[in-house]
């Protein structure tokens, strides 16, 4: 075998996505060789096939993407800690070369330098090929009663992340948060809904749409829906915001939903030159007089996949499956990039070889 296929793209290069024929994993890249099961496909992937975000990996043209992964160990030396048949997701940061202090802890999710790379998006080869090969620092096991509901991992570790984040900083004084207010219900609000759950707090979760598969997901959990254009007091009110879609304005911009004490954290990625009518004057008033947090945050490091396989372990598996609305083969991979109004997750199924 001299080929394998895959998704990539000519990074910056509108239109350019296509399933290739792609050399197989070189040995440098890691003693493990997966063979690809499924891979999630979110918000990035479609920028990155837009043209707009993503760069290939040195001296390359082509980048192979996909960094929501599923797949099942083909082989795998003694030492490294997996075995053949294993089900595994791969990490999808690696630390910078220098590396700053972060990455030398192995919190390569807050480098400072910039200069890290992301399989699938910054400057390496994604999951998106039938095969690849990986080191097992990079590479974690999850439960195979999860079968394909695994590929939930990569984002899951996103909302993981966010909520070890949002609980070091409350532990800066006393605090006993209630209720936790969720802006989006794509598949990171939904996740970051579950964790909220999970963690006995009174849940809202809001979004554009009035009906459909989201509001019903939400129920389901135990949360509360609610309407954008109907924001209760209790959602305003909220101890805790975790923002999931990139428009921060309506968490900004009116006094009267910045009431108290509050950590917002900010998941969502916004387009450059957003019109803007926020008022610094009285952010700054709500932010400092409430001794408020407004926080990003982004990717995740091995910590936060550990924690994230467990959240998901302690899930309703029907719950975890209602998330992936689609499933897509390989051959007809075009579909899987469409998106549909319904949507929540796609995911792309890798033909299933045994190993
Ligand atoms: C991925 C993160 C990544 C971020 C920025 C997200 O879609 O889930 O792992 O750090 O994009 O590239």
């Amino acid at each position: 075998m001299n080929a394998m296929r895959a998704i990539t793209v000519i990074p910056g290069k509108q239109d350019s996505v296509a399933l290739t024929d792609m050399p197989e994993p070189p040995e440098e890249d890691g003693p493990v060789l997966v063979r690809t099961r499924a891979i999630g496909i979110c918000g990035t992937d479609l920028e990155i096939i837009n043209g707009e975000y993503g760069t290939a990996p040195p001296g390359q043209e082509r980048l192979i993407v996909g960094h929501e992964s599923l797949g099942r160990v083909a082989e795998a030396a003694p030492d490294t800690g997996f075995k053949a048949g294993d089900l595994v997701v791969g990490i999808v940061r690696r630390r910078d070369p220098v590396p700053c202090p972060a990455c030398a802890a192995g919190h390569w999710d807050m480098c400072i330098n910039d200069r890290y790379t992301e399989r699938g998006i910054k400057g390496r080869h994604g999951y998106a090929s039938e095969r690849y090969r990986i080191h097992p620092e990079h590479l974690v096991a999850v439960d195979p009663a999860l079968g394909v509901l695994g590929v939930l991992l990569e984002p899951a570790t996103v909302v993981a992340k966010a909520w070890d984040h949002i609980e070091k900083i409350g532990r800066r004084a006393a605090w006993a948060p209630e209720a936790v207010l969720i802006t989006g219900a794509g598949p990171i609000g939904l996740l970051a809904a579950l964790l909220a759950v999970q963690r006995g707090h009174q849940t809202y979760v809001l979004d554009l749409v009035t009906e459909g598969r989201k509001p019903e997901m939400v129920r389901r959990l135990g949360a509360t829906y609610v309407h954008s254009g109907d924001l209760t007091e209790a959602a305003a009110e909220a101890d805790i915001v975790i923002e999931c879609t990139g428009f921060i304005q309506l968490l900004l911009d009116a006094k009267s939903r910045h009431p108290r004490y509050r950590i917002i954290c900010l998941t969502g990625v916004s387009a450059v030159g957003t019109e803007s009518v926020i008022d610094p004057g009285l952010l700054n008033r709500n932010m400092v007089l409430r001794n408020s947090v407004l926080f990003g945050s982004v990717n995740a490091n091995r910590e936060h996949y550990e924690l994230a396989a467990k959240a998901l372990a302690q899930a309703d598996p029907r719950w975890l499956a209602d998330l992936i609305t689609r499933q897509v083969p390989l051959d007809q991979w075009p579909d899987a990039y469409a998106r549909r109004p319904d949507d929540i997750k796609t995911v792309l199924g890798f033909p299933d070889v045994s190993p």
